[in-house]
């Protein structure tokens, strides 16, 4: 990698960056389309935007990267393209896991995993054992994820404890929900960045995501390079975040 290009740019303050940046990666099956290549293609290119994306931030300082790779409403596409997508993400695991160990990555499957193909659950949980302890950044992927689901187990949960007479209703407060998420131990996303044009959540981190801030940009995924990711941060730095209060600065 060109030095120039592993550095923060210059008019990127390092300061005011944000710790998680949460994606929605949209966009490949149309790139692919447009190409003239099958959807799959798409998907396949748009892994290795990923890849990238994800040396980007460790490269810029950034702490947790985020990813929607596969929501609860994606098992009604076609049978083809989501078995492609179950492979797709093995033989990713299988491939890059020894190098993103080595460079410090911290690897999470959040999602219900439980439905995936045996052999995928196997690999993920062997990763995330592989990777607990590294500390460059965090990389968290999203399969079988939908952000209703989540929130749906930790209530279930919750009541399970108040049944069972270990917990007092009254102690249910935001910081014992928060803890009963996947994302447990993960700060809430600063910035989520959405591709391909689309302006929705589509049941992404709903719950963590109450004071992101959000950019969409017109940019297929596959081609969201480290020059279009600079465009969103700057596009950030300049947002005023008030967390419900009145003039509080990014840096503040
Ligand atoms: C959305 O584009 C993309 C997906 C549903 C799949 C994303 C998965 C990857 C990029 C692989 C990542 C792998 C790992 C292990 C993290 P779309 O198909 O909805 O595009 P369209 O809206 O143009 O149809």
């Amino acid at each position: 990698m060109n030095k120039l290009l592993s550095q923060l740019p210059a008019d990127l303050a390092p300061e005011k960056l944000p710790q998680h940046i949460a994606i929605i990666m949209d966009g490949n099956g149309r790139w692919a389309t447009q190409q003239g290549l099958p959807r799959i293609a798409g998907h396949r290119q748009g892994a290795k935007t990923l890849k990238e994306l994800l040396r980007c931030c460790k490269d810029w300082g950034i702490k947790v990267l985020t990813a929607y790779a596969f929501s609860t409403e994606n098992w009604r596409r076609p049978t083809e393209e989501v078995d492609f997508l179950m492979l797709l993400f093995e033989k990713l695991i299988h491939r890059e896991l020894a190098q993103m160990h080595r460079e410090g990555v911290k690897i999470s499957f959040i999602g219900d995993l439980s439905p995936l193909p045996k052999s995928l659950q196997q690999k993920m949980q062997h990763s995330m054992l592989e990777t607990a302890n590294n500390q460059a950044i965090e990389f968290n992927v999203a399969v079988n994820y939908g952000g209703r689901q989540e929130i749906t187990q930790a209530c279930r949960h919750i009541a399970e404890l108040v049944q069972r007479g270990e917990l007092n209703p009254e102690l249910i407060n935001e910081n014992l929900i928060t803890q009963n998420l996947y994302t447990t131990s993960i700060p809430e996303p600063d910035l989520l960045i959405r591709t391909s044009g689309e302006m929705r959540l589509s049941n992404f981190l709903l719950w963590q995501m109450a004071y992101t801030e959000i950019y969409f940009t017109d940019t297929f995924w596959p081609e969201f390079d480290r020059s279009a990711f600079h465009q969103a941060l700057l596009h950030y730095q300049k947002r005023n975040r008030r967390f419900g209060s009145i003039n509080l600065t990014l840096s503040a």
